[in-house]
């Protein structure tokens, strides 16, 4: 199983990653997260995110194409993962499927968390990282419609998203996704 999760902030993509690593015994791979980590430990990575994390920016593709690519040429990626957050961005959408053509490997799904606005707020304010300030959280939810949503009709024109309801409970959002991805199967 190879999966991509696309949402805005507090969409639940971690939440539900997480839960399907679990169920299919695959890396979860989120690229927040990892950011986060690598700013704080003040590699050369983390230096080069930080300005980007720290304004509710986008990180350059180059950089996360990059990153990415040699990460799911590692071994532990061979049978499958869930990508948490990437791609975000039409070019490293497009990126991908060259990366995955290249190791001859195909994408199951790409998923869309569907969540109103109002309530992606509300969930991101009740935590409290780097980047999880009101306008920071704006900033992101900006970046989601300009440039994360166009890259969409990428994967719908090859029948290849899933549109789940994200705003419900965190097991009904799992059931829903289990119930699609399993008649896919
Ligand atoms: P990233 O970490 O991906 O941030 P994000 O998209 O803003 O998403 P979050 O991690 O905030 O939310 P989530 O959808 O994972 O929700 P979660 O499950 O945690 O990226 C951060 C930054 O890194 C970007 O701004 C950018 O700078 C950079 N970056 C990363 N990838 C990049 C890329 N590919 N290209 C360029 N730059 C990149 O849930 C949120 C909260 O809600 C939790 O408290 C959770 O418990 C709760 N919750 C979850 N589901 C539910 C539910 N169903 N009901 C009620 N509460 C729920
Ligand atoms: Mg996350």
């Amino acid at each position: 199983m190879r999966i991509v999760m696309l949402g805005g902030p507090g969409a639940g993509k971690g939440t539900q990653a997480q839960r399907l690593s679990q169920q299919f015994q695959i890396p979860w791979l989120s690229t927040g997260d990892i950011l986060r980590h690598e700013i704080v430990r003040q590699s050369q990575l983390g230096q080069q995110v930080q300005p980007y994390l720290e304004q509710g920016q986008l990180v350059p593709d180059e950089l996360m194409i990059a990153f990415i690519r040699q990460r799911l040429l590692q071994p532990d990626t061979a049978q499958g993962w869930i990508l948490d957050g990437y791609p975000r961005t039409a070019f490293q959408a497009e990126e991908l499927d060259f990366l995955l053509d290249e190791l001859e490997q195909r994408l199951s799904w790409a998923v869309l968390l569907e969540v109103e606005e109002s309530i992606l707020m509300q969930r991101s304010l009740a935590r409290s990282r780097l980047d999880d300030e009101p306008t920071l959280i704006e900033r992101r939810i900006q970046a989601l419609f300009e440039q994360t949503l166009p890259m969409l009709d990428y994967y719908e024109q090859r029948g290849r998203l899933l549109r789940i309801n994200g705003s419900l409970t965190p097991d009904q959002v799992e059931q829903q996704l289990l119930t699609r991805l399993n008649a896919s199967l």
